[in-house]
């Protein structure tokens, strides 16, 4: 069994990098021919400059791609404050690109889609859809809100032949960890918390998304999925010094 999308066109919204990046890669592998829509550009594959938040930019896209089959709706941003300090600007930017950008980029492909009565969107949500993290307001918001455009367009686009599932990852290293995963204590901490004992790299993101863009997800609609180490499932520490060793970013049963 083999994950085969042969003459397939998939966008990526947020491709240049990241879990992005390793989705565009993991959709090429499997035979598709993948555009990256990015605000950053990436010479890897044929790239689209687009700001998500511009609904026209999102709509031009699509436009310009006839027959677009995979839409992965990527592009997310971060930025931390605690509650009572997060200003006006930095909430609407997170909640334009998270939140605002998801709707602008499932609806331009619902468009399509529908008129050809096929296709599959796979969303980038987060285990934070679930959990409310300290100053991450914002962000927690939109990952959240995330899911309801999910289960609100598989209800719609189910009909359709669209199939639209998410991704929610947890700790995973691209650009908006670096840092946590730069910093050994940090990294000892979070991850005494991850029942797999570690951060998780972005390819083991992307071989999800890739599945669940592929015929071989046919019956999955609506669906969360959390890759995340166990994180979610987790309700206390699980490594500490007695059972294990902390080895530059894991820990190791001793
Ligand atoms: N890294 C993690 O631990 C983690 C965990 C859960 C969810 N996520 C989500 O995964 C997605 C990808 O994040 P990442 O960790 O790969 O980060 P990243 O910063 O490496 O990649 C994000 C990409 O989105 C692009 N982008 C940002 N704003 C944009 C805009 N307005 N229009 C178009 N493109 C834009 C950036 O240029 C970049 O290429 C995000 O939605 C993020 O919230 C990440």
């Amino acid at each position: 069994m083999k994950i085969d999308l042969t003459g397939q066109t998939a966008v990526v919204t947020g491709g240049a990098h990241g879990i992005g990046l390793e989705t565009a890669r993991a959709l090429r592998d499997c035979g598709a021919r993948v555009v990256v829509a990015d605000l950053a550009e990436t010479r890897e594959f044929p790239y689209l400059k687009l700001d998500v938040t511009d609904a026209a930019a999102v709509d031009a896209v699509f436009t310009e791609l006839s027959n677009v089959d995979i839409v992965v709706a990527n592009a997310g941003i971060g930025g931390e404050a605690p509650l009572d300090e997060q200003t006006p600007e930095q909430w609407a930017a997170i909640v334009a690109v998270n939140l605002t950008g998801v709707f602008h980029t499932v609806q331009a492909a619902a468009r399509r889609m529908k008129a050809r009565r096929r296709g599959a969107i796979v969303l980038t949500a987060s285990t934070n859809s679930f959990d409310g993290e300290r100053w991450l307001t914002a962000y927690n918001a939109t990952k959240h809100g995330v899911l309801g455009i999910l289960r609100t367009a598989a209800n719609e686009l189910g009909p359709h032949g669209i199939r639209i599932n998410a991704v929610c990852p947890g700790f995973i290293r691209t650009r908006l960890t670096e840092e946590g995963f730069a910093n050994p204590d940090y990294m000892r901490e979070y991850a005494r918390h991850l029942p797999l004992g570690r951060g998780g790299e972005p390819e083991e993101v992307a071989r999800v998304i890739a599945f669940l863009a592929s015929p071989l997800a046919s019956y999955m609609t609506g669906a969360a999925v959390v890759i995340d180490g166990g994180q979610l499932a987790a309700k206390f520490g699980i490594w500490n010094d007695d059972n294990a060793h902390f080895v530059k970013d894991h820990w190791e049963l001793k």
